[in-house]
């Protein structure tokens, strides 16, 4: 049979026999590249009757000790990690360009290098001058980094194999290239050729790797996720370029919890660790406002405190605007449904506008009832006192629903000075310490409490 090239989405990886504008995997528009298919491929034939060796077979209960880990002494790295780096495993951290990937690995690799860690950094994206400058502005000349600047794969893995390092860094995977595959580098088949051996040598030989991996929205470059199932760990390093926050989040990790988030602040020398979150995104925070509400949310294994805020104004347009920075627009959607449904509070006619300040992005339902609130307390252009947290997810029948690590949320808001909290009634009893809870049922009872009216 005559070979046919395929199309392959640059996002999600999905393979189709023609072309189209967007992909019916992912529904990402413009992601749909041609590949040709590899020549040194596996062959179609069947196995036939050559016997194979027999598997090793063990029982469950074979007693695994827990890997041992290596902490860089960054803690907000180490955290998301799962406790620190684990030998021959494999982590993506994916972002935007720009963001400060490069910045948050250069300063990874001195830490584990001054920790003990052989540590190899290949960039194939700067100079080895272009790093150096980086490192010297960071002032991370003395660590011992081995630095080098290639893109050629089969350079790379016979310098891993004679100077045999602990940690490999590739900056990025979409600008290495293995010769035995016929497409550009950044192309799916490269990113994805490249990063399998990559993965399988740091498997074979115990060897770390961190590959940075470049998202972008056109799509155009193929995106770190046709990768995402290779490696142990999938970190997305996420921020707005107006703000000086960055977030690294754990998507995924066979080490350690996903969720988990590590906050840094950008500054001139680098990346500072942000060890009390809560403390920075409130920090911004003026006079109580209507509109403005702190949700007391939990980010992995953390609480972590933002403040929302929400603008309801009178409509010009025939269809209001619903927009929303940081949370899920159709999750915002629900809310104003079972506001307007089960409150008889209505919102049409009028623009919605949410932003989750200090550009963090929130997907807890817990969410859901200081959402509620910010639309409430700007719709009635009323604020709330500026004292209270307010935490709780809302079901489609109105009823409000307890959330976990009640406690631990409490906790964190009384550290910060907070003294109430607005919950949902029910769930296990909890010592609320010296705050002052507001409990309902449900957003009528809600509405009633806070807003005095329902
Ligand atoms: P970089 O790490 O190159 O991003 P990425 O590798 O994700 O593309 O960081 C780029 C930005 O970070 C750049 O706009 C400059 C800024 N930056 C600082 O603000 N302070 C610093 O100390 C450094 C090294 C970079
Ligand atoms: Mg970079």
């Amino acid at each position: 049979m005559a070979k046919t090239n395929t199309f392959t989405c640059s996002s999600c990886a999905a393979s189709f026999s023609k072309w189209s504008g967007r992909c019916e995997s992912c529904g990402e528009w413009n992601s749909i590249v041609e590949e040709t298919p590899l020549s040194a491929g596996p062959s179609k034939k069947s196995l036939g009757t050559k016997r194979g060796t027999t598997l090793d077979l063990t029982s469950l209960s074979t007693q695994e000790t827990p890997p041992p880990r290596t902490q860089s002494g960054l803690r907000e790295l180490d955290r998301v990690l799962g406790g620190g780096l684990v030998p021959a495993s494999a982590i993506l951290v994916g972002g935007d360009p720009g963001i400060g990937k490069s910045t948050l690995l250069l300063q990874a690799a001195a830490k584990f290098a001054l920790a003990g860690v052989k540590t190899m950094y290949v960039t194939g994206e700067e100079s080895s001058a272009q790093v150096r400058m980086r490192a010297q502005r960071l002032g991370l000349t003395d660590a011992p980094v081995q630095l080098a600047a290639d893109t050629n794969l089969r350079n790379i893995l016979t310098t891993m194999e004679t100077e045999k390092p602990g940690l490999v860094i590739i900056d990025s995977i979409q600008t290495m290239w293995a010769d035995n595959v016929e497409s550009a580098p950044g192309s799916v088949s490269q990113v994805r050729a490249t990063a399998h051996e990559l993965t399988n040598f740091a498997k074979r030989k115990g060897v770390s790797v961190i590959l940075v991996g470049h998202v972008t929205k056109e799509g155009q470059i193929a995106g770190p996720r046709v990768i995402e199932h290779m490696v142990d760990t999938v970190l997305y390093f996420e921020g707005e370029r107006g703000h000086q926050f960055r977030i690294l989040r754990a998507v995924k990790n066979r080490f350690g919890p996903a969720d988990e988030i590590g906050v840094f602040e950008m500054t001139g020398s680098g990346l500072a660790e942000v060890l009390n979150p809560s403390a920075l995104f409130l920090s911004e925070r003026g006079e109580p406002s209507p509109g403005s509400v702190v949700f007391a949310g939990i980010e992995g294994t953390r609480p972590v405190l933002v403040e929302l805020q929400a603008l309801v104004a009178p409509s010009p347009h025939s269809q209001p605007r619903r927009a929303v920075v940081g949370w899920d627009g159709s999750r915002l959607a629900m809310i104003l449904a079972v506001l307007e449904a089960r409150c008889g509070i209505p919102f049409a006619g009028l623009d919605v506008y949410l932003n989750v300040a200090g550009g963090m992005k929130i997907s807890e339902p817990a969410a859901d009832l200081a959402v509620a609130a910010a639309l409430l307390s700007a719709r009635e252009d009323a604020a709330l006192p500026a004292n209270t947290v307010v935490f709780g997810e809302i079901s489609l029948s109105g009823a409000l629903r307890p959330t976990p690590q009640t406690e631990n949320r409490l906790k964190e808001a009384q550290k910060l000075g907070f003294t109430a909290a607005i919950v949902p009634k029910g769930g296990k009893s909890v010592t609320a310490g010296t705050m002052t809870l507001t409990r309902a049922t449900d957003l009528t009872g809600f509405v009633g409490e806070v807003f005095g009216a329902g």
